[in-house]
């Protein structure tokens, strides 16, 4: 994974399908080796910043044990506790981190704050969630989609809700990897134009298609997989009552599941908010991996990890 070292991560589309075949194929590595009870010790001396502008559960600890496992250590960086909070620019920031860590991970708002972290640091940047991206996630979700179907090239995945950063981290990724994606949202609510079109040209590229519509029932129709998002992501909470009454048509319920193929798998990133986006007899139903995703950040960021710093 030599060619990956020094590179950021900020989006899964700035690396080849081989690249991200290379990567999936270190995690279930280190997974099925962690199992074993092997220790890793790839990072060993290395330290992760961990810079946080919005809350997180999973990102937060699976980044942070991540480090750990591979020999190294992580530092939970609050933005309100950093000089950020007092208006140091960023610029600055990315600097000074640079000369004490070995790589940078950081959940914000903007896409272009990570993307000026990453442009005046000298250590790898990780993009732990923007507004526009969630490659993390979505590289978590290829694995568990990989490890129930064992392979990903020509499978069915369909998205429902939101058009927002998980799924446009997920159209990316899938349809770099080979899948057939189908996305349905309320209109108004579509993925990114930009997103969108990137993602057709590796569907091009892949031989597969791409289906963005606004009929959820048409893009769960066959799917082998289906996922959701809330409705109203970080940040925009104060368009939540107004969302949940537009974006009903969308929730992943046990009749909008029964359109896809039986025993479809259901996804979700989490946190999920049930009555809302998914039913809880969706959730907490036998064809869910929600929590093999959750586990999955956790495998498949430290072959992140390891590639990189
Ligand atoms: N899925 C995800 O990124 O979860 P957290 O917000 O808890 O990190
Ligand atoms: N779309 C959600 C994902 C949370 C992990 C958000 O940005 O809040």
């Amino acid at each position: 994974m030599g060619e990956m070292r020094g590179r950021d991560f900020l989006s899964a589309n700035d690396f080849s399908k081989e690249e991200l075949r290379e990567i999936l194929a270190e995690a279930l590595r280190l997974k099925r080796e962690l199992k074993e009870g092997k220790e890793h010790c790839l990072l060993k001396g290395r330290t992760l910043g961990m810079v946080f502008q919005k809350p997180s559960t999973r990102t937060r600890v699976s980044f942070e044990v991540a480090m750990w496992q591979l020999g190294g250590q992580a530092l939970f960086l609050s933005a309100q506790d950093l000089q950020i909070g007092r208006g140091e620019p960023l610029k600055d920031t990315a600097r000074t981190l640079s000369r004490y860590l070995d790589g940078i991970m950081i959940r914000t708002f903007a896409h272009s704050e990570a993307e000026e972290l990453a442009a005046f640091a000298s250590v790898p940047v990780i993009n732990g969630l923007t507004d526009l991206l969630h490659p993390c996630q979505a590289m978590a979700d290829m694995l568990t989609l990989l490890e129930h179907f064992g392979r990903l090239e020509g499978l069915q995945l369909a998205y429902v809700g939101d058009g927002n950063n998980v799924v446009h981290s997920l159209m990316l990724a899938a349809t770099r990897l080979g899948l057939q994606m189908a996305v349905a949202t309320p209109p108004g609510y579509e993925p990114d134009q930009e997103i969108v079109d990137a993602a057709r040209i590796n569907s091009a590229r892949a031989g597969t298609n791409l289906l963005v519509t606004n009929d959820p029932e048409l893009a769960v129709m066959g799917a082998q997989a289906v996922y959701t998002d809330v409705w109203a992501s970080m940040g925009q909470e104060a368009e939540h009552a107004e969302r949940c009454a537009l974006f009903q048509p969308y929730q992943l319920n046990s009749r909008l599941l029964a359109q896809a193929v039986p025993g479809a798998l259901v996804l979700h990133c989490l946190p999920a908010h049930r009555g809302e986006e998914i039913t809880e007899q969706v959730l907490e139903g036998p064809q869910s991996v929600v929590f093999d995703q959750a586990e999955n950040r956790l495998h498949v960021q430290k072959a992140i990890l390891a590639a990189l710093l």
